[in-house]
């Protein structure tokens, strides 16, 4: 593997480079408005992959944002490996809090400063770049390739189900990896084994038809500000429990072995509070908090409004109040089953004099990897050959819907190598890509390729 870690090596500034170009596409799926340069975002990509002499790079069009598939073939007989990952952002609000600008990548202290530097454009450029080593180097891949990099991650991915379903041929592989999660720690090589799925609701408290004055008619009709807010309190019990009925009876218990493995990883539980900002750990009673966070469900008030919110004081009795809640779910829970439960509670919940309206905006399956197939301890070599260490086990609470959908739909296992780092802001102001990771991240994708021609 000299040849291809040494052009990997040599490439360190033009892969970076690359990779600056793409962020400069300021392609955030939720907003219509920037349609247009998600678009453009794929396009780029596939002009890139096919520059690398890809077999097929196109396209494809969805009901929403487009999706690019490549493929390269490889010799007969080698399996095929399909790699997925995704070119859509995050919104970037509050602008105000990025030291410099979110589509004008920068880069201080080893760090590339970008919204989707790590979530997903880096990571998705660390298989690029383990892609071009090998063409350059020897003119083809050890494996036969596919590629898979959605635009519709960040909003749920509403369109990747039905795209599946017409492509299934398109997709099919032996094995499939995904790079779109955060290694254990610094310098720590992990296979990612389990995701958390996700059902997401909005609700909706509505009262009065218009806002009335609190003086007139306050002590007569429901606020709906107060009937949310109680529907809200009554979500979790006093032991942090979820407190919708059915919740848990979906829920496979966490086996002895698998406590034993999550409490055997070097956690700095205090490090971890401190990353936070929060004064204290909460959460459901019994469980330690990587349990918690990687393998028990979960349910969050993701915003809340209603009513006054500007300066100084408005007497008004609200006509509306909305709140966004999202669940992350463990095996067996279904997005689906888990939404009617939820909506059901809420309505029973509501106090009389107001109108409660559920709506679910989308869900995600969670998923558990089968890591007794031996490419698991393929994956642990190639990885631990680029970082020199050996490779550990861990989970993400965090959701990626086509993981589960593609496992499920191809009875495959899936790979999820990723190559961000916990703190690196995903999701918020200021998110930044460690520079040394990615180059390691190249040669570890390299590794996986090579070690993938040998089973
Ligand atoms: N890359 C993340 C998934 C992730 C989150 C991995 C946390 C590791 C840690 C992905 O882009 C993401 O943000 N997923 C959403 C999914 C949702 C919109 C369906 C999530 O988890 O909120
Ligand atoms: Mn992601
Ligand atoms: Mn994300």
């Amino acid at each position: 593997m000299q040849d291809v870690i040494a052009f990997i090596d040599g490439r360190r500034d033009r892969f970076v480079e690359e990779l600056v170009a793409w962020l400069r596409i300021p392609s955030i799926s939720s907003d219509p408005g920037r349609a247009g340069d998600v678009k453009r975002g794929a396009e780029h990509l596939v002009s890139k992959l096919r520059s690398l002499g890809a077999a097929r790079a196109e396209s494809w069009a969805t009901a929403g944002h487009p999706a690019v598939f490549a493929e390269w073939p490889g010799p007969p007989g080698k399996p095929t490996l399909l790699v997925y990952g995704h070119h859509d952002v995050q919104p970037v609000d509050p602008l105000g809090e990025w030291v410099t600008p979110p589509f004008e990548p920068s880069i201080r202290d080893g760090r590339l400063w970008a919204r989707g530097a790590v979530d997903d454009k880096g990571q998705v450029m660390i298989h690029v770049g383990a892609i071009e080593a090998f063409v350059a180097t020897r003119g083809s891949l050890p494996i036969h390739l596919k590629m898979i990099v959605e635009g519709e991650e960040e909003i749920g991915s509403v369109n990747l189900d039905a795209l599946m379903r017409e492509r299934a041929a398109d997709l099919a592989a032996d094995f499939v990896c995904v790079s779109d999660t955060a290694m254990f720690g610094r310098g720590i090589p992990s296979l990612c084994v389990g995701l958390r799925g996700l059902t997401y609701v909005e609700v909706s408290v509505d009262g009065p038809a218009l806002d009335l004055h609190s003086g007139t008619f306050g002590g007569g009709v429901m606020n709906p500000v107060h009937a949310l807010a109680r529907m809200i309190a009554g979500l979790h019990d006093e032991h942090g429990r979820v407190a919708v009925p059915g919740f848990y009876d979906a829920v496979v218990p966490l086996t002895d072995v698998e406590r034993r493995e999550i409490a055997s990883l070097p956690f700095d539980e205090a490090e971890w509070l401190r990353s936070t900002g929060a004064p204290a750990t909460w959460g459901e009673q019994g469980y330690s908090t990587l349990e918690r966070v990687w393998a028990r469900p979960t349910l969050d008030c993701c915003g809340i409004g209603g009513g006054f919110q500007g300066q100084g004081a408005k007497t008004i009795i609200p006509a509306r109040a909305r709140a966004k809640i999202s669940c992350r779910l463990v095996p067996d829970q279904e997005p689906d089953d888990i939404a009617k439960k939820l909506a059901a509670h809420l309505e029973r919940a509501a106090p009389p004099g107001v109108r409660v309206r559920v709506d679910v905006l989308h869900g995600g399956r969670p998923y558990l990897a089968p890591t007794g197939h031996p490419v698991f301890e393929v994956a642990k070599r190639a990885f631990s050959k680029a970082f020199g260490k050996p490779t550990v086990f861990m989970r993400e609470g965090g959701s990626i819907p086509f993981v589960r959908t593609i496992a499920d739909a191809t009875g495959k296992p899936c790979l999820l190598m990723g190559f961000g780092q916990p703190d690196e802001n995903a999701h918020a102001p200021n998110e930044w890509l460690d520079l040394d990771n990615f180059h390691r991240g190249i040669h570890s994708a390299a590794y996986l390729y090579d070690e993938l021609a040998r089973m």
